[in-house]
């Protein structure tokens, strides 16, 4: 068995530790830790589902050794808001109906906050691409885009605070 090695992750600004070996996720890592509102979709790459920011760029965490990103603001979808204070981007998916299994939301939040944060307004090309990445079985993408656009023009009314 390979050995493990305490690793030190800031997640949603708190500082977590587990003994993980060289070779674990940090999609793994971080499910281990209880944090299951990133999903495990394809674990490789194609889906989008456990995309989590890393100080601000989206990056798939099914792609990224959790001893990579020690020391780095790693942010799921669960540190933007909770129910009683939705991100933007979190109200907008549910209002617009852009939810509907949910299993791809996660990850399609994160790049979405990823590129408003780069791009405050950003056009609908900018939007297909951006999601690109992000794959959803339910939702024929219209209103996921309708929500980003929704979210955006929200932010960029409070200042691109969210
Ligand atoms: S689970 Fe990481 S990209 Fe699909
Ligand atoms: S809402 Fe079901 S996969 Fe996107």
């Amino acid at each position: 068995m390979p050995m493990e090695k305490i690793i030190a992750l800031t997640i949603n600004g708190q500082r977590e530790e587990g003994a993980f070996p060289p070779h674990r996720t940090l999609l793994e890592a971080l499910r281990g830790l209880g944090h299951v509102d990133v999903k495990s979709g394809c674990e490789k790459g194609d889906c989008g589902a456990c995309a989590v920011l890393v100080d601000g760029v989206a990056i798939d965490s099914c792609l990224t050794l959790a001893w990579t990103v020690e020391g780095q603001e790693i942010t799921t979808v669960s540190g933007l808001g909770d129910l009683a204070e939705p991100h933007p981007l979190q109200a907008a998916f549910a209002d617009s109906g852009g939810v509907q299994c949910g299993y791809c939301t996660p990850g399609m939040i994160i790049a979405a906050k990823a590129l408003i944060d780069r791009n405050p307004e950003p056009s609908e090309d900018d939007i297909r691409l951006d999601l690109s990445g992000n794959l959803c079985r339910c939702t024929g993408y219209t209103k996921i885009f309708e929500a980003v656009r929704t979210a955006a023009t929200t932010m960029r009314a409070h200042g691109g605070k969210a």
